[in-house]
């Protein structure tokens, strides 16, 4: 299978790039084809509403980052959306990569992607996570993915704590599961 993972975090080597990491080494392991895609340290421009796309009927007008993801994304089986939580919701650099998604957003929705949302947290409280995966859950809905996995990893203090948990094993296992 091909797999896209767009990850969130502007910390190199942050929580959430390590759970990505457990992910990817999973799917590699089973044969799987992975595209990695760092939303922060990508040129990637805002959407600014021009309509030139028309919800995909013709191409966006910004030439940037985006136009090579946008055609991994469409080829894509398996669409992982990795970020840490920032205010009850994906970082904004992640969630201007899905505002990009506009310009194909009729491609994603033929395409019928599976998808797979990982997050991380420093609050121990699940309304957080509840937050994030509401938003995940309404984005995918509306472009037809089919849900095939959510972690989110909950009062996480650092990457060392991390490894202590069991977190990272069950990334590593759902990539392998694929
Ligand atoms: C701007 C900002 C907003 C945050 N908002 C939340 C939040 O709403 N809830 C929460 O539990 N943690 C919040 N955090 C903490 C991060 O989610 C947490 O530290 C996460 O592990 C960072 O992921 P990373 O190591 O991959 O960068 C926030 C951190 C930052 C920098």
């Amino acid at each position: 299978m091909k797999i896209t993972v767009i990850t969130g975090s502007p910390r190199k080597n942050g929580t959430s790039n390590y759970m990505a990491s457990e992910f990817v080494r999973g799917a590699e392991e089973n044969g799987h084809e992975v595209y990695l895609f760092d939303s922060a340290k990508s040129n990637v421009n805002n959407c600014i509403a021009c309509n030139a796309c028309v919800m995909g009927e013709k191409s966006c007008i910004h030439k940037d980052d985006f136009v090579e993801l946008s055609n991994k994304l469409v080829e894509s089986d398996v669409i992982v959306f990795v970020t840490p939580i920032y205010y009850f919701g994906m970082t904004s650099t992640i969630k201007k990569v899905i505002d990009r998604f506009y310009s194909i957003d009729s491609k994603l929705k033929v395409k019928q992607n599976k998808s797979v949302l990982i997050s991380v947290q420093h609050s121990p409280v699940d309304v957080v996570a509840e937050a994030m995966n509401a938003q995940y859950q309404a984005i995918t809905n509306w472009l037809q993915m089919e849900n095939i996995g959510i972690i989110n990893a909950i009062g996480i203090e650092s990457l060392e704590h991390l490894k202590q948990t069991n977190y990272p094993k069950q990334a590593y296992e759902l990539g392998k599961s694929l």
